[in-house]
């Protein structure tokens, strides 16, 4: 709607109009324009404004009002009318597109030889999200998810395997996540442990044939468990390039850095400097590379492959630092600016106590919390009418997509930046703020829709003041899904979805629909919308609830 009323004023006025959302009784758009002319042409806004204002004629405004020099512009049942059908025409495709950049984004990012920990869950569910954000807007987004999969803890693992005489291929990565606890017990009275971990690390890296294949069981098992998880949790990531990708990519960027003079020499190990942050190592004195070195190849490597305009990671933030240094250290190399960067850095999950243990004190498995609000949304719909006579594959299904709907509405509905907190009954609570309700909210849209049976387009009654609200929230989508992408929050489409489906539900509770044509296409309009900002949420809407 607002990019359509920019470009009439633009040929109305001749010139180029920005507009704002003000205060309600000011309108539905204003514009600031005369302020701005009015330094030019020295005169006051207030007089231009008046002046603009008489020449605005298009019938997609009701009012056009100046004041105070600014200018208010409020829609006309016109303008509602004709964007509500364009939203019931165009589905999923409405404000689809844009000229959006380049982008890459790096989310999700597990450690192989462990459990999907839910530390991993709110990458992997904001991340995808973004994604869906930019795509939708018209970026070219790719997403990579950056596997820990390299690094002296997996020479530790190595050695506990043989210290147990174990076969990997019988472990599960539960297990595996075992061995490498055990491996730290036994090292607090041993430190020696410590070396041994390091030798095997190294002979990874050298490429020795015996601990090449136990690491490829160990990933292969641990990306085998994680697909599972992705495909329940209908997340897909274009690549997944772990760190050991960049294995012989690294002395590359370590002969740059030197050359550049960028890295130096500093108690046996080759460290980067920076003004205001503590520095970052490129090898360590033993000579091997970090976390650090390999992050810096990648971005080498993805500044090469995608020509990317933005480079987005979606990581913890107790990963600040870490990033900080990484943007940094690539801006000095002369690989990209800092602005090019940006770090989604997530607060964490809190638990509510005894509601979610974790395991002898450790992290918290994704498997555990995802069969846990499987077995309570099964409680939940198990009484409901509407899922008798499903068989029970499909009705499996239907609580998978309600429970997985929770877990990630919980997750979205706030700011990245706060924490989360698992409160299950609040999660799933068909009247609250949650994903299950959105869900819900679509489902009877649709048996609405349905049992109000095809209906006359050509709305020719006006609007009462609860259907034009509606209205009015459903056409302000595309700018709802701009201000979630500049601002990487799709919080922000999650509060919008929520509030429309809270009114919408009012308006149901208060007004018969079926039978009346301009309530059936508010209706179908108010399922399309919601229906795409769940997509961009990537939540799913079981057929029935
Ligand atoms: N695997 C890392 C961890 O679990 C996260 C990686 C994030 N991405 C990156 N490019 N550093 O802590």
């Amino acid at each position: 709607m607002k990019e359509r009323l920019e470009k009439i004023l633009e040929e109305e006025l001749g010139m180029v109009i920005t507009l704002e959302r003000p205060l309600k009784e000011h309108g539905d758009y204003a514009s600031n324009v005369a302020f701005s002319l009015a330094k030019k042409e020295k005169k006051s806004p207030r007089e231009i404004a008046e002046k603009l204002e008489k020449r605005v004629r298009s019938e997609l405004f009701s009012k056009v009002e100046a004041k105070d020099g600014f200018l208010n512009f409020f829609l006309s049942e016109k303008a509602l009318k004709e964007e509500l059908l364009t939203v019931i025409n165009e589905r999923e495709d409405y404000k689809r597109g844009g000229e959006g950049g380049v982008m890459v984004i790096d989310y999700s990012s597990p450690n192989i030889a462990k459990p999907f920990g839910i530390g991993h869950l709110r990458s992997t569910i904001i991340g995808q999200s973004l994604y869906n954000i930019y795509s939708f807007l018209g970026w070219s987004v790719t997403g990579i998810n950056h596997l820990g999969d390299w690094g002296t803890q997996y020479g530790k693992l190595l050695y506990q395997i043989k210290k147990e005489n174990k076969d990997p291929e019988e472990l599960s990565v539960k297990e595996l996540e075992d061995l490498y606890v055990r491996f730290h017990k036994d090292m607090e009275n041993d430190p020696r442990l410590e070396e041994k971990g390091r030798e095997w690390f190294l002979k990874l890296e050298k490429g020795e044939e015996e601990a090449r294949r136990l690491w490829q069981i160990c990933k292969r098992k641990s990306l085998e468990e994680f697909e599972k998880i992705y495909e329940e949790l209908e997340v897909s990531i274009d690549h997944t390039l772990g760190e050991s990708f960049y294995e012989d990519k690294l002395q590359d960027i370590i002969e740059e850095a030197r050359k550049k003079g960028v890295a130096k020499e500093s108690e046996g190990a080759l460290i980067v400097e920076f003004k205001d942050l503590p520095p970052a190592m490129l090898l360590k004195s033993d000579g091997s590379t970090t976390y650090f070195t390999r992050d810096l190849a990648a971005v080498k490597y993805r500044l090469e492959r995608f020509s990317p305009d933005k480079m987005v990671y979606e990581v913890g933030a107790d990963q600040v630092l870490h990033l900080k240094q990484l943007f940094e250290a690539a801006e000095k190399l002369g690989l990209a600016n800092k602005e090019n960067f940006f770090h989604v850095a997530h607060g964490m999950f809190r638990l509510k106590e005894g509601k979610l243990s974790t395991r002898r004190g450790r992290t918290v498995h994704l498997e555990d919390v995802l069969s846990r609000i499987k077995e309570k949304a099964r409680e939940t719909v198990k009484d409901s009418p509407s899922l008798e006579g499903l068989s029970p594959d499909k009705k499996e299904r239907v609580i998978s997509k309600i429970a997985v709907g929770a877990v990630k509405y919980n997750d979205l509905k706030r700011h990245y930046k706060r924490s989360v907190v698992f409160d299950w009954d609040e999660m799933l609570s068909l009247k609250g703020d949650s994903g299950p309700y959105l869900q819900y909210t679509c489902v009877r849209c649709k048996s609405v829709l349905k049992k109000g049976g095809e209906y006359d387009k050509a709305i020719d009654e006006e609007f009462n003041e609860r259907e034009r609200e509606l209205v009015k929230m459903i056409v302000a989508f595309r700018e709802i899904v701009e201000a979630a992408g500049n601002n990487f929050s799709p919080n922000i489409i999650a509060e919008y979805t929520h509030k429309l489906a809270k009114e919408f539900n009012s308006f149901y509770d208060e007004y018969k629909i079926s039978g009346n044509d301009k309530r059936m296409a508010i209706t179908e309009g108010v399922l399309v919308i919601i229906m795409q900002c769940l997509s961009l949420l990537t939540i799913s809407v079981p057929e029935k609830m």
